[in-house]
């Protein structure tokens, strides 16, 4: 970018510029403006210019104020709101552009592992890129609910529920359709113009990032077997906190019985084959069984070398969820600071239907926080083969 200013610059003679900004016509808008300094308008030559470059004279004429139009008198905050929606649909665009990238990543057989890091950096720039999103919502905070009644009649039936890019976001990160809420007996994509809804739906059926957790190295190291050799551990350490329990003074000892036999029960329906099944039909679960394996381990060695970068991956996961949690629950309280209870612009309950978005229903990556109920000291950790080690500090393709 700075290089193209550059080169515009070293191409375009001082004199053109000068040229332009004395034939400029008066100015009336932002777009103007920019033109008229200059800054926009292609250089003669045909030489890039930062204006020119970055398609301001259209970008910067894209904010039509409806209140200008109807009313023929600029409600002030209408700007704001207009800047707000484009930022972040721009926003948008560069995320799926990332997130498309990380996918087809994903989708080949294998996974060079050298990749991993381009994967990592992706999402990392996700995360930064939505930690931004979170923010920003501060800034339409700035409008007070009356200067917004000023124009927000004339918006209707448009409404964020037709923000196609926040669809396709979620649902190529992995939102489950099913767990979607509906509003007044209509779903989400009710509010789609056919092309918009063909989008969608193909984003729905995509493969989610999920697959590749099946594929962790080690998983399938027999001189390791780390899922057998880790539910005997639990099983003798369950049996070891037992009977310190049965130790404690009359007034404690139930409760850690209780407390152990709670957690073991856990236990169980992680480990036994039937009873993870039966969590997953029931919704309870998505990671497929052996996924969830792969990430456990993971998890657990993280030290080994080539964990390093799988288990940030899945930090950088939970890290999506959580800054789109944090969005969900900022665009709230702006909403309900705004309208109150009044119903959206698209149909809705408006906060009521929202608050039900913040549900844990809509946390794309649920099951790795949940990992954290199945974590173990180091001392129950199965300790690594000798092979195992060596497959994981080697570097090959998983
Ligand atoms: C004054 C500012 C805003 C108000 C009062 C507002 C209000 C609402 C309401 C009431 C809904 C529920 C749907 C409906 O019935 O219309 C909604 C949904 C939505 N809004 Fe906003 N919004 C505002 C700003 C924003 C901004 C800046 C964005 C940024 C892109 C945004 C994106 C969305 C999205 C994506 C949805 C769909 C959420 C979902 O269904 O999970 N909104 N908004």
């Amino acid at each position: 970018m700075e290089q193209a200013a550059k080169k515009a610059k070293e191409d375009t003679p001082l004199t053109t510029t000068t040229t332009a900004r004395v034939a400029s016509p008066p100015v009336s808008s932002l777009a103007d403006v920019a033109s008229a300094t200059g800054i926009v308008r292609p250089s003669d030559h045909g030489a890039l210019s930062y204006g020119s470059y970055l398609q301001l004279d259209k970008l910067l004429k894209c904010q039509k104020l409806e209140s200008e139009r109807v009313f023929g008198e600029t409600a002030h905050d209408e700007m704001l709101f207009i800047t707000i929606h484009q930022t972040y649909e721009l926003w948008f665009k560069q995320i799926l552009f990332e997130l498309d990238d990380v996918r087809s990543l994903f989708s080949a057989e294998y996974l060079e592992e050298q990749l991993m890091l381009k994967v990592v950096a992706r999402l990392d720039r996700i995360n930064e890129i939505l930690k931004l999103l979170v923010q920003q919502m501060a800034i339409i905070e700035t409008m007070t609910p009356l200067d917004f009644l000023k124009f927000r009649n004339l918006l209707a039936p448009a409404s964020g529920f037709q923000s196609v890019q926040f669809r396709l976001l979620e649902n190529k990160l992995g939102m489950l359709p099913h767990r979607r809420r509906t509003y007044q007996r209509k779903g989400y994509k009710d509010a789609l113009n056919p092309e918009e809804l063909k989008l969608v739906e193909k984003s729905e059926q995509e493969d989610s990032l999920f697959r590749w957790l099946e594929r962790t190295p080690g998983l399938d190291d027999e001189t390791f077997n780390f899922w057998e050799r880790l539910k005997a551990n639990v099983a003798a350490d369950t049996k070891r906190r037992l009977a310190e329990a049965e130790k404690l003074p009359e007034t404690h000892r139930q409760k850690q019985i209780d407390s152990v036999n709670e957690e073991h029960r856990k236990f169980q329906s992680m480990f036994d084959d039937k009873l993870y099944e039966k969590r997953q039909k029931g919704g309870n679960v998505r990671l497929s069984h052996r996924a969830m394996q792969g990430a456990l381990l993971i998890m657990f060695y993280r030290d080994q070398p080539r964990m390093h970068l799988p288990f940030k991956m899945l930090s950088l996961l939970m890290d999506v969820d959580k800054h789109m949690l944090q969005w969900r629950i900022n665009h709230l309280a702006m909403v309900q600071r705004m309208l109150g209870t009044r119903m959206g612009t698209g149909g809705s309950s408006g906060y009521h239907y929202l608050k039900e978005t913040t549900s844990d229903d809509y946390k794309v990556f649920l099951d790795l926080f949940n990992l954290s109920t199945f974590l173990v000291p180091p001392h129950i950790l199965p300790e690594l083969s000798q092979r195992t080690r060596e497959v994981l500090q080697s570097s090959i393709h998983f």
